[in-house]
């Protein structure tokens, strides 16, 4: 498949990046600084772009199969709009392109996943330090789910580097559900197996050991 993945400098993009490699896909990164992607493989384009900007999405979504943000910000007391208007600039780059499918990473507490963190992150590290990012977050869900697109939502519980397992939980049904932790390679590892056999298309879902 012939994936785009904005946002693989470091983290859940990177990890995609390398797993998506590793199993054979073509790979497309947008990143702002290109110098930042060290990694060097046949199958790896990097693009210089920003996700703000209409026009550095568009080119870089030209003829790929798959368009997957991965995209974040460090925590941060002030307003965030970077999903919201990375969404809306999403959609019209997606909407162009017949077939092309759209993956967005959000996190547990974006939309109906509210309340299902467990009580330390539910109640005090969400609404302390992440309050500002999921309140655009949510947006970006919102966006997402109304765009008539093919798309899926990834929300991955709390995030570690471990390996790549191939297995977690994924929920669509939250009721009784508290997430856990899943690696940044497990998140990659059910991206890459949607994007080769969509069974999760127009659902937000819940990664979770
Ligand atoms: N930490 C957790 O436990 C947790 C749990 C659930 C969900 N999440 C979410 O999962 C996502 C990934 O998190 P992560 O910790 O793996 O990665 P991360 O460190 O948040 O990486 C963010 C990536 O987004 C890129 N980016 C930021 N702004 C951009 C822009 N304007 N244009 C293009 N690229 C941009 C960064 O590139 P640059 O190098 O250019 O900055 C970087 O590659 C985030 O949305 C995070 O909120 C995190």
């Amino acid at each position: 498949m012939k994936i785009l993945i904005i946002g693989a400098t470091r983290g859940i993009g990177k990890a995609l990046c390398e797993e998506a490699l590793a199993d054979g896909h073509q790979v497309r990164v947008l990143a702002r600084d290109p110098a930042k992607m060290t990694m060097q493989h046949d199958n790896l384009e990097v693009v210089q772009g920003d996700v703000r900007s209409d026009q550095s999405v568009r080119e870089a979504a030209r003829d790929q199969e798959v368009v997957c943000s991965c995209i974040g910000v460090p925590i941060t007391f002030s307003p965030v709009d970077l999903f919201s208007v990375a969404a809306a600039t999403l959609i019209g780059v997606v909407q162009e392109s017949v077939g092309q499918k759209l993956i967005v990473v959000t996190g547990i507490g974006a939309g109906d996943s509210k309340g299902h963190g467990g009580f330390l992150y539910d109640k005090l590290f969400k609404p302390l330090f992440l309050k500002t990012i999921y309140e655009d977050k949510d947006r970006e869900e919102e966006l997402i789910m109304a765009s008539g697109l093919d798309w899926l939502i990834v929300r991955p519980a709390g995030l570690t580097n471990g390996p790549r397992s191939g297995t977690y939980r994924v929920y669509t049904d939250l009721a009784g559900v508290t997430s856990k932790r899943i690696s940044r390679r497990d998140v990659a590892d059910f991206i890459l197996k949607e994007t080769v056999e969509p069974a999760h298309f127009g659902n937000a879902v819940l990664l979770t050991y």
